[in-house]
């Protein structure tokens, strides 16, 4: 049964392969019921965040939603070929939990999905994809202080833009052009605030990203990274 039900998941996220588009109209349709920031992850249990766990909301729900749920592909609206990966019950579906490689969710990383037209998950996410399913898949969280001293852009800006922005924002296929990867892509909507004014979802501009809000630690540091003058450091 749950092999028959793979099978089936596996064709159809391949046959997404060729047909998955995300009009822009799409996008901005969901920001219509998502702009209210914060997260949706209320059954979490923040702790403090432990360098050898993964955790759901920290690290995998942010690189599935800009990867794979945007509009038009896998998110609550489209949900192309039935295939729905905007929260933690939906991903759950095609997890094996302690099982990567029985777990679509992984497996078909690199094998079709995404796009080959699209950003692709680097093997970094990948991997974290795979611990987390690995460690349990389980729908955690944690919290950790915001540490403000460092906000250097390739150590710091680049990883959250990259993780939050990036699957949607690649160096090659940004959604409205916009590219969230690169410092010369990046800086351009650094200097004319549309990065910030995204982030802060300040009322009557796009909130970025679509769905859920960036944690409040993750805008201060951009944030004070612009105010310093976006250096490239
Ligand atoms: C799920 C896909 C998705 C994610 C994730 C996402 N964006 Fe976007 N973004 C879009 C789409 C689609 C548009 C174009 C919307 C439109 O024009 O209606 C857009 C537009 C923008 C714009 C142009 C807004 C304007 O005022 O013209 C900026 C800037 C932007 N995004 C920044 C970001 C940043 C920064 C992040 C990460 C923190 C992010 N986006 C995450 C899909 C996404």
């Amino acid at each position: 049964m749950i092999k028959l039900r793979s099978i089936i998941v596996v064709v159809s996220v391949a046959f997404l392969a060729w047909s998955c588009t995300h009009p822009a109209e799409n996008a901005t349709a969901n920001n219509q019921n998502n702009n209210t920031g914060g997260n949706n992850n209320t059954n979490t249990t923040d702790k403090s965040c432990n360098p050898d766990s993964v955790y759901f909301a920290n690290d995998i729900l942010p690189i599935v939603q800009s990867n794979c749920a945007k509009s038009g592909c896998h998110d609550s609206k489209s949900h192309r070929e039935g295939v729905n990966l905007s929260d933690y019950k939906n991903i759950k579906r095609y997890v094996n939990a302690g099982n990567p490689n029985r777990s679509t969710l992984f497996s078909i990383i690199g094998r079709g999905m995404p796009p080959y037209y699209e950003q692709q998950v680097s093997s970094t996410q990948k991997q974290a994809i795979g611990d987390w399913i690995s460690q349990g898949a389980k729908n955690n969280s944690c919290t950790d202080a915001c540490d403000t001293t460092n906000y250097g852009f390739k150590d710091v800006i680049q990883p959250i833009l990259t993780k939050y922005c990036g699957g949607c924002h690649g160096a090659s296929s940004g959604s409205a052009g916009v590219k969230m990867i690169g410092y010369d892509n990046v800086v351009v909507y650094a200097d004319d605030y549309s990065l910030l004014n995204a982030i802060q979802r300040v009322p009557g501009r796009l909130p970025m990203p679509p769905d859920n809000a960036l944690p409040d630690c993750e805008v201060k540091l951009i944030e004070l990274w612009i105010n310093a003058g976006t250096p490239n450091n």
